[in-house]
């Protein structure tokens, strides 16, 4: 098996993949990220490279590209492969389907055939919490079924996972695992990278903390009418560098599994539900600023809550989060009032 500590990082200049990359070289892993950029800005990498203060190798391109593809394979000898890359905006694909299925699914694919090609043993997966819809039992484990999927988005996520254990299953020397990330937030504490949504975010806290910047001028919460303590929705947030850690943990778990071919997926969350309101109050508490917001309507497609159970990747993955919501909430204000100056 290789042992390069070579890891092609697909979507590397995103949010999650960018933080992912600062994990892989403090554990000492080679990143070497793949993007096209549709939904970052090559500045990241600047940001990368600056906290780390060495360069990264890195390729503007994209996943579907066989061409490109093919040639950092040759040119790199791969322990593995972290799949990032992917359309995620959940409004956008129930708009735009086909361009949903086809870059989350021929993305993977493309990858996959690279990996068997080049005897690339090792696949982390990008899956979400989205696959469970509305749960009937919380805590959610990794035992609860997934359900007919909400949005195209969701789908794809579903699809993949499927597609990979299709894979393994062949037999081909496919290691695999799928990591179902609940709500990731947060930003590194050096504020040289974080979260950079184009446009109107539709995430709460990004619309948060633009709101608090003064880019937007009022937060509404999504319906205060839910069957909730407060009435309001209840997620499961997790600091963006806990689940970078995840992804470092995986790698290494991978090499442990001695069967040929092998799958396996976790919840990635806290473990603990917070609502929208809490959300915010915490908000105001950590920056010390008064937010604007109203109460409107529930937005369309909403579930009302969802938490993860964490016994899973805390027993068999030997991980769990570290930083508090308090940490996750400074840090991306942190970043925006750095955003917000430059841009
Ligand atoms: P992101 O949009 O910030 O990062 C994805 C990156 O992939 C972007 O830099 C984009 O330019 C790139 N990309 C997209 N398609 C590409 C292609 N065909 N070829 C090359 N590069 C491509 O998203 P993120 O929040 O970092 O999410 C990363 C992964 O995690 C995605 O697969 C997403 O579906 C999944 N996920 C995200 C969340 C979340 O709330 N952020 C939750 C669950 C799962
Ligand atoms: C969180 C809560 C809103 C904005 C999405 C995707 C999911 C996954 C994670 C990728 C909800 C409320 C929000 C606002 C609000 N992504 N809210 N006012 O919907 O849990 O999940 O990101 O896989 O697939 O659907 O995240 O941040 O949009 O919303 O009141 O302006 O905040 O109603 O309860 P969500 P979110």
């Amino acid at each position: 098996m290789s042992n390069s500590k070579l890891v092609l990082v697909t979507g590397g200049a995103g949010y999650i993949g960018s933080h992912t990359v600062i994990s892989l070289v403090n554990a000492g892993y080679k990143p070497v990220i793949l993007d096209n950029y549709s939904n970052s800005d090559p500045q990241v990498i600047a940001g990368i490279q600056d906290i780390l203060q060495q360069p990264v190798t890195h390729y503007q391109g994209d996943c579907r590209d066989w061409d490109l593809v093919n040639s950092i394979f040759s040119k790199h000898e791969f322990e593995g492969v972290i799949h990032f890359a992917a359309s995620k905006a959940v409004g956008e694909s129930v708009e735009q389907p086909l361009a949903y299925y086809g870059n989350n699914l021929d993305s993977l694919m493309m990858l996959l055939k690279a990996m068997n090609q080049f005897n690339v043993p090792k696949l982390v997966f990008s899956s979400s919490c989205t696959v469970y819809g509305q749960p009937d039992q919380l805590p959610v484990t990794e035992n609860t079924d997934r359900k007919p999927a909400a949005s195209p988005y969701g789908n794809t996520k579903k699809i993949c996972e499927d597609i990979i254990i299709d894979v393994v299953k062949s037999n081909t020397g496919l290691k695999a695992v799928a990591l179902r990330y609940f709500n990731p937030i947060g930003a590194h504490p050096s504020a040289k990278i974080g979260e950079l949504p184009l446009g109107t975010p539709s995430n709460l806290i990004p619309f948060v903390t633009q709101t608090a910047a003064g880019i937007r001028k009022v937060l509404t919460v999504f319906g205060d009418d839910y069957n909730t303590p407060d009435g309001t929705c209840i997620r499961d947030y997790i600091h963006v560098m806990d689940l970078s850690d995840a992804h470092v943990r995986s790698l290494s778990y991978l090499d442990e599994q001695q069967a040929n071919s092998y799958y396996d997926f976790f919840n990635l969350g806290t473990g603990k539900g917070t609502s929208v309101m809490e959300v915010i109050k915490t908000f105001e508490e950590v920056a010390g600023v008064s937010l604007n917001y109203q109460v409107g309507p529930r937005r369309s497609g909403d579930i009302e809550q969802i938490f993860a159970s964490v016994d899973k990747a805390k027993e068999v993955l030997h991980w769990e989060t570290t930083k508090t919501m308090e940490q996750a909430l400074g840090d991306t204000w942190k970043w925006q009032q750095i955003i917000s100056k430059t841009s």
